[in-house]
């Protein structure tokens, strides 16, 4: 059944992205590891990053992107009832990022929960809060997607630390108020391709220790090579099951976005989905993989310069460590 059969439609109602203001460009990463522009640019279509100061962490990139959704929703904090934090670089192991958040807004009757969906994060926390919406539990849940990635990035690899960005996203989810909304959502997981995209140090598998600091454990790890093969058919598969939950055709789509890992991936996916290159919003050389940012942020951009406009059928399509995939579509 798709969502158009639903009694409730859950929309966002509400928008908003914050990057932080330091630019770092290939051309600064080529001071730090023996690379090159002209190979970051080859192999992965980035030009240059957003790098969070060192003492910003994820919920303040957040709670940036959060009060500019909730203003944009013409709401307050206090009408928030839920906030759901979709991170991998959270402000700390626990707490929730979300209480974290929670108190920097002043919204203290919401509940609020983290989830750990990588790259993911956007469109499981969006399917998670419509849930919510549509069965009428809460009025208006907050969607943040904020990452501070590039701190825990290790910036002696040189085959990551050129990937990867900072930046936030939220939306405000309500009940629609203009027939738009969230049409269909598709979640999966792939756990067998756990060790391929990893944070290996700093949880209860493997305690911090002197030695794994010693070892950069505390680092992400990454098999790229694997990693690109599987995102590929990872994000096709998860474009073509929603298309086909909401019961439209690939054809119908005005605005593809996926996320934003690789040049070369998002290039593979919409050439497989026959999908024309101007009808994919793509940011990657601005800001690298923001990772559960990372759609949010494009959302917000493509709504920015036009390319989503009213009743627009948007496709959101993401894969990420774990092995997780999630994909919206959203009619706007
Ligand atoms: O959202 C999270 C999911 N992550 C991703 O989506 C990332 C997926 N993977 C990728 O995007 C690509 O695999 C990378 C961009 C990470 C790497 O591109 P690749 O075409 O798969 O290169 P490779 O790993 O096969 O490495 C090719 C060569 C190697 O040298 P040799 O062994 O051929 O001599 C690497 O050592 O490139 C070398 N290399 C570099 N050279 C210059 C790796 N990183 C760099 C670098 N600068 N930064």
């Amino acid at each position: 059944m798709t969502n158009n059969n639903k009694k409730v439609q859950a929309s966002i109602v509400g928008l908003g992205y914050y990057v932080p203001p330091k630019v770092m460009t290939n051309f600064d990463i080529e001071k730090i590891v023996d690379t090159n522009d002209e190979w970051i640019m080859t192999r992965t279509g980035i030009k240059e990053r957003r790098i969070a100061a060192d003492d910003v962490a994820s919920s303040d990139l957040g709670k940036e992107a959060a009060l500019k959704a909730i203003k944009d929703a013409g709401l307050s904090a206090k009408d928030i009832d839920l906030i759901i934090v979709a991170t991998i670089s959270p402000d700390m192991i626990f707490p929730a990022t979300a209480c974290v958040l929670q108190k920097m807004i002043d919204a203290p009757q919401a509940a609020c929960f983290d989830i750990s969906a990588a790259c993911s994060g956007f469109p499981y926390a969006l399917t998670i809060a419509a849930q919510f919406i549509e069965t009428g539990f809460y009025k208006n849940v907050l969607v943040v997607a904020a990452e501070a990635l590039t701190h825990l990035i290790d910036w002696q690899d040189r085959s990551t630390c050129v990937l990867f960005g900072d930046g936030a996203g939220a939306a405000v989810v309500s009940r629609s108020r203009d027939g738009g909304g969230l049409l269909a959502s598709s979640l999966g997981a792939a756990g067998q391709y756990v060790d391929l995209l990893k944070l290996p140090a700093g949880g209860s598998r493997m305690k911090a220790t002197h030695q794994t600091v010693d070892d950069r454990l505390h680092y992400l790890k990454m098999a790229g090579n694997e990693v690109f093969k599987i995102a590929v058919r990872t994000m096709e598969k998860a474009a073509r099951e929603v298309v086909e939950k909401a019961g439209i055709s690939l054809h119908d789509v005005d605005c593809l976005i996926p996320h934003q890992a690789n040049m070369r991936i998002i290039k593979a996916v919409y050439e497989r989905l026959e999908i024309p290159k101007e009808k994919v919003f793509i940011n990657v050389d601005r800001y690298g993989n923001m990772s559960g940012a990372s759609t949010i942020v494009a959302l917000c951009e493509a709504i920015e310069q036009g390319k989503v406009k009213k009743g627009s059928i948007v496709v959101i399509a993401a894969f990420g460590a774990g092995f997780t995939c999630g994909a919206n579509v959203i009619r706007w």
